[in-house]
């Protein structure tokens, strides 16, 4: 028998700007962290750039029919902060609202519920160069940027995300240095992350102010698991629980931040004023919950021969990200965040995997995805059905697009995206999404 999702469950496909829309350059947009950091070689594999990406700038009209043809009500993409304030802060660049005007306007027409998602990490280049997040004016015109947004489109926005993964913001791009801006200090990243968290509330207040909307944030919550029992491996799991997912969840749950992640780091908390805990506690109306694996950590010194029970090893199956393929780690991530916080209906905002499957006469036979997605809703399903509220599900991606460091290396989509002529093919995956979606519903796994 099938297994029935809810009725009303939202399902989607999930992008983000500067992955898919290319045109950096053009209608006034301006410079970006992104932009600068894929220009400066060694960065990116290949020495990829955002540059033309999947081209959506131009072809979102395609896009928006493909949707339609896949029968995908929701749609989850991100608003480039450099097109709509070029400089950061001040001079609107009312161009730039246009393209997401009639976005929007399409995706409705289409009947496609938009889930814009405010800041997916382009941060306009002026800002990094007063400071970029690790200064507080930069929470200040990120203010003003969501409140001309929201000024200009949340009449017809239900649904708003606002900082997505702040962690990766935060700590790839300000600790291990493979994101941009491409620095190499746990303080820093520390601070990013808490002027983050401030400016999704604000984000949140821009929402709330305009309208009715519902208005959540999208984290990375990935289970950090020791490699076995020994106290040594416990305290580095519960280290990188502390720097990925309690960081954030506590905080946003209004209990502060994790003591024992702040005594480990010795952060000062500097940044941290007056009120600033109240003001990232704002109760939100969903919380979006993004999955691809689990983690397992081993505490250097301590030998296997020294581990107390069989140690913890990953599964052989991984995606090409390297990344191991582990679907009950989706439930145990939204069943523990169901039971140990309140905030709501969760929402999966990204699953996905990355397997480069070529046309072949006209067909994109990507099984691997599609049994990795399968696999993974079954565990949404088993989720719901022990009680915890999931309100939809997300597909990272709509498309193939710029992954990153790992730039055009890796293919997440749906939908084949040819980097020589741009044109799109459906895979396999895709047209079995569909499938799900139409039926509202997954069939169980011995199929
Ligand atoms: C997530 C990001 C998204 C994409 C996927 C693979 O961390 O939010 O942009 O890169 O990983």
């Amino acid at each position: 028998m099938d297994l029935s999702f809810p009725p009303g469950f939202v399902w989607g496909t999930a992008t983000s700007a500067y992955q898919i829309e290319g045109a950096t350059g053009e209608d006034g947009r301006g410079e970006s962290i992104w932009d600068r950091f894929a220009a400066t070689p060694g960065n990116i594999r290949g020495g990829d750039t955002g540059s033309v990406a999947s081209d959506h700038y131009h072809r979102w009209r395609e896009d928006i029919a493909i949707m339609r043809r896949l029968n995908v009500p929701a749609y989850r993409f991100s608003i480039a902060w450099p097109r709509i304030l070029p400089a950061g802060s001040g001079r609107i660049n009312q161009t730039g609202l246009d393209f997401y005007d009639r976005l929007i306007d399409g995706l409705l027409e289409a009947g496609i519920e938009p889930y814009p998602t405010f800041f997916h990490w382009d941060l306009p280049q002026p800002l990094e160069d007063a400071g970029g997040w690790r200064v507080r004016s930069t929470v200040d015109a990120f203010a003003e940027y969501a409140a001309a947004v929201v000024g200009r489109l949340g009449d017809r926005v239900g649904n708003w995300l606002t900082i997505n993964e702040p962690f990766v913001a935060a700590f790839l791009g300000h600790e291990e240095g493979i994101h941009a801006p491409g620095h190499h200090s746990t303080t820093e990243a520390l601070d990013v992350s808490h002027h983050l968290l401030l400016a999704h509330a604000r984000a949140v207040e821009a929402v709330r102010t305009a309208g009715a909307s519902r208005v959540g944030i999208p984290l990375n919550v990935l289970p950090q698991v020791p490699r076995s029992s020994h106290p040594a491996d416990v305290a580095v799991a519960r280290y990188a629980d502390g720097r990925h997912n309690r960081l954030y969840l506590d905080s946003l749950a209004g209990r502060g931040y994790p003591e024992d992640m702040v005594a480990a780091t010795g952060w000062r908390q500097k940044v941290v004023l007056n009120g600033d805990l109240d003001a990232i506690a704002v109760p939100c109306d969903m919380l979006g919950v993004n999955y691809y694996n689990r983690v397992i950590h081993a505490a250097p010194e301590v030998s296997d021969a020294e581990r107390p029970d069989p140690v913890l090893e990953e599964r052989n199956e991984h995606t090409e990200m390297g990344w191991e393929v582990y679907p009950e780690g989706l439930y145990d991530t939204l069943a523990r965040v169901d039971a140990e916080y309140e905030f709501g209906p969760l929402l999966v905002s990204e699953n996905g995997a990355a397997y480069g499957v070529e046309p072949v006469g006209g067909r994109v036979a990507d099984e691997a995805r599609r049994s990795f997605l399968h696999r993974h809703l079954v565990q949404v399903h088993r989720a719901i059905a022990d009680g915890v509220t999931i309100g939809g599900y997300f597909a990272w991606s709509l498309l193939d697009n710029f992954e990153w460091d790992r730039g055009y290396s890796m293919r997440f989509g749906l939908v084949h995206v040819d980097y020589d002529d741009l044109s799109r093919t459906i895979k396999d995956s895709g047209e079995w999404y569909s499938g799900v979606v139409a039926r509202n519903a997954v069939p169980p796994l011995e199929d």
